[in-house]
């Protein structure tokens, strides 16, 4: 018989009105930079704002091309804006945002695979761990603590010979 492994992961959902002045600023700059998204393919626009460290504050939108695949997430702009400029400074906070969801107003965004692979990297290249808050256009925020809960069983560095 098999054995098992089981691995719980713990996310929290908020409504907007119980979200803390620091985390309802960077909610209103990630739908700024939702705004500005280039989605002229997808019409959908992804907003992410960061905190870091530093007491800065990173935006990052989902940047689309013809060539389909050389367009990147607005997660990935984010974090690769914060790496490249501040390198030194951990990313505590972010929040990710898309405008309209087509499932329902309600709906909320989930990171692509690629996206949680680098965030998750870059969670473990630092003491903190990085709590991520997801919100669609309207309705309930999901919040997890760490990008762990987000990508169990991840690939990392420590497998590479
Ligand atoms: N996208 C993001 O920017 N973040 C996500 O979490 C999911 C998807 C973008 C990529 C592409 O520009 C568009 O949304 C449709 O997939």
């Amino acid at each position: 018989m098999a054995q098992e492994i089981k691995k719980e992961v713990s996310l929290q959902i908020f409504k907007e009105s119980e979200l803390t002045p620091e985390i309802k600023q960077l909610l209103e700059k990630a739908r700024y930079a939702a705004k500005n998204a280039r989605a002229p393919y997808s019409d959908f626009q992804v907003g992410a704002a960061l905190l870091l460290s530093d007491g800065s504050i990173v935006l990052g939108n989902n940047q689309e091309n013809a060539a389909y695949p050389a367009g990147l997430c607005a997660e990935r702009v984010a974090f690769f804006a914060a790496k490249a400029n501040n390198p030194t400074a951990s990313i505590l906070k972010a929040v990710v945002v898309a405008l309209k969801m087509k499932s329902s107003p309600n709906s909320i965004p989930a990171p692509c695979g690629n996206c949680r692979q680098v965030m998750s990297e870059y969670e473990h290249a630092q003491p903190e761990n990085i709590e991520l808050y997801l919100a669609g256009g309207e309705g309930d925020i999901l919040m997890s603590k760490s990008i762990g809960n987000l990508l169990p069983f991840e690939f990392s560095s420590d497998q590479l010979v």
